[in-house]
């Protein structure tokens, strides 16, 4: 058995499961605050507590977390300051300096594989050196979420992946290793990097003998779980909405609308990523006093089109486009909008988004979409079902919910358990496709509307104006 744990941005989960087929035997999960900044600490209550019972049952076990957030210990281990996350935008202008010191948003994704956003680890790094000076000056050493829960799982070993380290601003996706000087000029000091494991290998042993993978990134577990083909498009609806698929070659797009991450497998995981997903369905549901399942419900009783509403839902700021000071637009409200109305604007703003986002995927890669796969929690929701692949005008595939994260993870571990040069075959999950009739006017009209809103931000960076 292998244990696989999701430290995400809202809870813990941990999913214990058959080596050999990928069966999951056992899963439980523990909340711990949810934010933009959190004592990391906490991550570890909820892995002692989501884990527990199931630890001792697995021979190996390897850890997926939220990308890009910044965990920076001192000398004694301790955190020097709250984790900032990948959802805190306050580093935004820390972002355009540190791509002014780069040469600019293309030699920044020559050099990283991406344009810096406020999500980025160095961005936070930098933040900190200048709002936090003591703090900075007492960090020795920077972990990403996922390494932080490994290093407590190991009691004290730093390793990461090339997947999450892709993440942070200061790893070459070209080299293929950390770039130290840039870490070092965003917090002002030298700090002490983790080492950078492949999936394939064993990254520590737990004084119980336990096996512990290298770890990774949400998203490149999630693309490790469901084994991605070429042509193979993946839309996550979760905290974030990312759209994404494998790529052989690295990706340095200097407009910024696509991240040139690598993976956790030696290629490379392209993403457009949006900061506002499921927070789209939470704000509407709140408003209209229901949960996600009656929202959907709701919508799927109004038009497509929701009678004339249509919303831009930049609510906390957006990453893509990259408005990190923008906030949500509705447009067309009358007397007459209903509650079904607000329900259906709601999904067709978050596919919308997302529909962009695949769109930035497509031209950046030049990849040919085979399947849409829609995973994360809303992607169970019938009007997902009926409304996405209107918006997206072909249709989508829909894996048996999942936790495709920790199961990322699990064969992860399971891969550094078998000691081979490929991952484990586990039978893909079983999965049912949906279509409709596609609806470009929705997406027209939200793209007018969309197009409308940008010029009110002063943030965008010259590249995305
Ligand atoms: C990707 C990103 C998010 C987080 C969410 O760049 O920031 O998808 O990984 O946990």
């Amino acid at each position: 058995l292998v244990l696989g744990i999701d430290s995400s941005t809202q809870s813990t989960k941990a999913l214990l499961v058959d080596a050999a087929t990928g069966e999951v035997v056992a899963q439980q999960s523990a909340p711990h605050p949810d934010g933009t900044s959190v004592d990391p600490r906490a991550w570890l209550e909820a892995f002692d507590q989501a884990t527990s019972g199931l630890l001792d049952r697995a021979s190996a076990v390897a850890v997926g977390g939220q990308q890009h957030g910044m965990v920076a210990l001192d000398d004694a281990d301790q955190p020097v300051h709250d984790a900032i996350l990948w959802n805190d935008t306050r580093s935004s202008g820390e972002a355009r300096d540190l791509i002014d010191e780069l040469g600019g948003p293309d030699a920044c994704a020559e050099t990283i594989g991406s344009v810096l956003v406020a999500s980025f680890t160095s961005t936070k790094l930098r933040w900190l050196r200048d709002h936090e000076p003591d703090a900075a000056a007492r960090t020795r050493r920077v972990l990403l979420p996922h390494d932080y829960v490994s290093r407590h799982l190991t009691g004290g070993e730093s390793f990461t992946d090339r997947g999450d380290a892709s993440g942070t601003g200061y790893f070459s996706t070209g080299k293929d290793d950390w770039l130290p000087e840039l870490a070092e000029s965003a917090i002002g000091h030298a700090v002490e990097l983790p080492r950078i494991v492949a999936s394939s290998e064993v990254a520590a042993k737990t004084s119980g003998g336990l096996i512990v993978g290298a770890g990774t990134g949400d998203n490149m577990a999630a693309a490790l779980a469901l084994d991605l083909g070429p042509g193979d498009v993946v839309v996550s609806i979760g905290t974030s909405g990312v759209a994404s698929a494998i790529s052989e070659s690295r990706i340095a797009d200097g407009t910024g609308s696509v991240t040139g991450f690598a993976d956790a497998t030696g290629r490379f995981l392209p993403m457009a990523t949006t900061m506002n997903a499921a927070r789209i369905l939470d704000l509407q549901a709140r408003l209209l006093g229901v949960d996600h399942d009656e929202l959907g419900r709701l919508a799927l009783a109004a038009p497509p089109g929701a009678n004339g509403l249509t919303i831009v839902p930049y609510y906390d700021g957006e990453r893509t486009p990259n408005l990190p000071d923008a906030s949500g637009t509705w447009n067309g409200l009358t007397s007459s909008t209903s509650r079904e109305d607000l329900a259906r604007a709601a999904f067709e703003a978050l596919l919308c988004s997302l529909a962009d986002g695949v769109d930035h995927l497509v031209a950046k890669t030049g990849i040919t979409v085979g399947r849409i796969l829609m995973v994360g929690g809303a992607a169970a929701n019938p009007a997902v079902h009926a409304i996405a692949p209107a918006i997206f005008g072909r249709p989508v595939t829909v894996p048996a919910p999942g936790e495709y994260v920790a199961l990322g993870a699990a064969r992860q571990a399971a891969w550094a358990l078998s000691g081979s040069g490929q991952p484990p075959t586990w039978s893909s999950a079983t999965a049912e496709t949906h279509d409709a009739e596609p609806t470009p006017l929705v997406r027209e009209a939200y793209a007018q509307l969309r197009d409308r809103t940008i010029p009110w931000s002063t943030s965008t960076t010259p590249s995305q104006k």
